[in-house]
């Protein structure tokens, strides 16, 4: 879609959660486009296959076939194997850019809207995060250097369990990006805002996925294991009202300086999620 008088729209959704969270993408990712007359969708897709880690080949047609424009992860990317030659293939779905440089894949990426080149960075935080990735401030410093000869208009997805390490972040970029968007806790924040440089902020933009769940997996197992000190295993909580949430940011083209940012939450009491677990016997596994 032609972007319109220079503002470019877009519509950035948190942590896609196994078949619950695609049921919400594929029923509400056109409507929230048309609702928010956005001209891109960014969505994270870390938590999209059906056990709930990782993603697959199939899934990221799913998603470039409603809508998507790019498809960030996390932690979570390694987790089904299947994906790593997608990675290394496409330039679509992008792995946090500060994992070893021999992990397959790629962190940054860019597409067009009409006359716009929109630049896509997908980084991962360090605290609480079991990864030993390289520090994002300086791998943010170094991707930027190169992707501000393209565009203004960059859109930072920062993959991290604290506030403070992803406010701090933001903090850090603001002026050099459009948006710094939270994933991976999955619950959203209710900070969205733009800080004083011109670039959007919200700490966390939540998931899609079982309302009444903990982070998209059955509650009682984990409430268990936080009583018992065992391991347990964890399921994808597959029972509605389930939940969508993000954020639509309007960006001015010619300074790359946000202009409006939009929290919002879809919940659905009707999806009945009645389609097979082709991944019941792999879970066993865990
Ligand atoms: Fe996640
Ligand atoms: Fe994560």
């Amino acid at each position: 879609m032609q972007s319109n008088m220079g503002i470019l729209k877009v519509i950035l959704l948190g942590d896609i959660c196994a078949a619950p969270g695609r049921a919400m993408f594929q029923k509400y990712s056109a409507q929230l486009k048309k609702q928010y007359g956005a001209d891109a969708l960014i969505v994270n897709g870390e938590n999209s296959a059906s056990n709930g880690r990782g993603i697959t080949s199939r899934i990221m047609h799913f998603f470039k076939h409603n809508g998507a424009n790019v498809v960030t992860s996390g932690n979570h990317i390694w987790a089904s194997k299947e994906i790593y030659s997608y990675l290394k293939e496409h330039k679509d779905l992008l792995r946090p850019a500060n994992f070893p440089s021999s992990c397959p894949g790629v962190g940054m990426t860019t597409f067009e809207v009409g006359p716009t080149t929109v630049g896509v960075i997908n980084l991962q935080a360090r605290t609480f995060m079991r990864e030993f990735v390289n520090d994002p401030f300086l791998t943010a410093d170094s991707l930027l250097t190169y992707l501000k000869t393209r565009t203004k208009v960059i859109l930072v997805d920062f993959h991290g369990e604290t506030t403070s390490e992803k406010m701090g972040l933001a903090y850090y970029l603001d002026g050099r990006v459009s948006a710094v968007v939270g994933t991976h806790t999955h619950v959203q924040t209710a900070d969205a805002r733009i800080l004083p440089g011109g670039t959007a902020y919200i700490t966390d933009l939540g998931m899609a996925g079982a309302l009444n769940s903990m982070i998209g997996m059955k509650k009682e197992p984990i409430i268990q294991q936080y009583i018992t000190q065992m391991p347990v295993k964890f399921e994808v909580d597959t029972e509605g009202p389930f939940i969508m949430s993000g954020i639509c940011v309007s960006i001015n083209t010619e300074t790359g300086k946000a202009l409006k940012v939009e929290p919002f939450r879809v919940i659905d009491h009707e999806i009945q999620l009645t389609e097979p677990d082709e991944y019941a016997e792999k879970r066993k596994n865990y």
